[in-house]
């Protein structure tokens, strides 16, 4: 045994290569040449002092050649590509991540939310971020209005979150987030407002209860090169209706996800392949009158419950 870090980092490798050295049986190089030069390409990241950093880098060298490989890539495809993720990054700013909607029609967000799924299965699923999420949002009390005047049907959401053992987590943080009737997010409108977002925390019994609105499907930003990409694959750029979650608690795995309304428009055909059946649920049509929270509303309104179970941290599969 060497403690040589470089040696270690090194045999570390080896290992890696050696048990994933059944998947990348899997990318067959044809050409000759190409092979040579995934050999070399990978080779110069030998010297890399982060092991992490190596692997990753070797394996997705390896990847992308035989990809190239693969589909005989002409010099002017590879040059359109360069060319739109040029535009991609061009079109990105503080506002708007062109990278992050990339990243999820390609389903790649919803890849890397699988691979670091808690192992547990009784944890509530984890879906995709989507670029919405705004840090820093307003603190609300258990049963507030999240809406801040945002258009739409009234919703009262409420459920507990406990752990998989089915004990009650007081404190838990859960920030929520959620478009307008419109299916805009206030992020989406020219005046700098505050809507349909926020965060509260469970109480005592795990407990936790807001009003918002009623969910509408919307498309992604597709005015850009990811809309163009869909445009030409012939894809639809809509999301089926849903609200977003965040729930976090000390010790606990932070879910990241949504809930989807159930019977609602592209549960099939989501454009960042989000949906999991586990997340859909029923939103309940309720009569105009007396409601939660000692309100009374004169106009109909509904009603969902979603129990929320979060896993111990550090139970990834990977
Ligand atoms: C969202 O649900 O907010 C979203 C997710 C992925 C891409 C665009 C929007
Ligand atoms: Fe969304």
């Amino acid at each position: 045994m060497t403690n040589d870090p470089r040696q270690v980092v090194s045999s570390l490798g080896a290992q890696y290569i050696e048990s994933i050295g059944n998947l990348t049986e899997g990318l067959k190089v044809t050409n000759a040449e190409v092979a040579r030069l995934t050999q070399k390409v990978t080779d110069s990241f030998e010297g890399a002092e982060s092991a992490r950093f190596r692997i990753v880098m070797q394996s997705l060298v390896r990847h992308l050649h035989a990809f190239i490989d693969d589909v005989a890539l002409t010099e002017a495809e590879w040059a359109a590509a360069i060319d739109f993720l040029t535009r991609t990054g061009q079109a990105s700013d503080g506002q708007r991540q062109e990278f992050v909607l990339l990243s999820d029609v390609l389903g790649a967000s919803m890849a890397t939310v699988a691979v670091n799924a808690p192992a547990d299965p009784a944890a509530t699923e984890a879906t995709v971020l989507g670029p919405f999420f705004v840090a820093g949002s307003p603190l609300f009390a258990l049963g507030d209005d999240l809406s801040g005047g945002a258009s739409g049907q009234p919703c009262f959401v409420s459920g507990s979150v406990r752990d998989t053992g089915g004990n009650s987590i007081a404190g838990a943080r859960i920030e929520i987030w959620e478009s307008d009737e419109n299916g805009r997010y206030d992020v989406q409108y020219d005046k700098a407002v505050t809507a349909n977002r926020g965060h509260l925390f469970t109480d005592d019994d795990g407990g936790y209860r807001f009003w918002s609105v009623r969910p509408a499907p919307y498309p992604i930003p597709d005015d850009g090169p990811v809309g163009q990409l869909l445009a030409a694959a012939g894809r639809s750029p809509m999301r089926p209706a849903h609200i977003h979650f965040m729930v976090s608690a000390p010790g606990m795995h932070t879910l990241i996800t949504h809930i989807f309304m159930e019977d609602g428009d592209h549960l099939h055909d989501d454009a960042v392949f989000g949906v999991k059946q586990s997340l859909i649920k029923s939103f309940a049509d309720e009569p105009a009158g007396p409601a939660p929270e000692g309100r009374h509303l004169d106009q109909p309104w509904s009603r969902v419950r979603f129990d929320i179970v979060l896993a111990e941290e550090h139970t990834s599969i990977a």
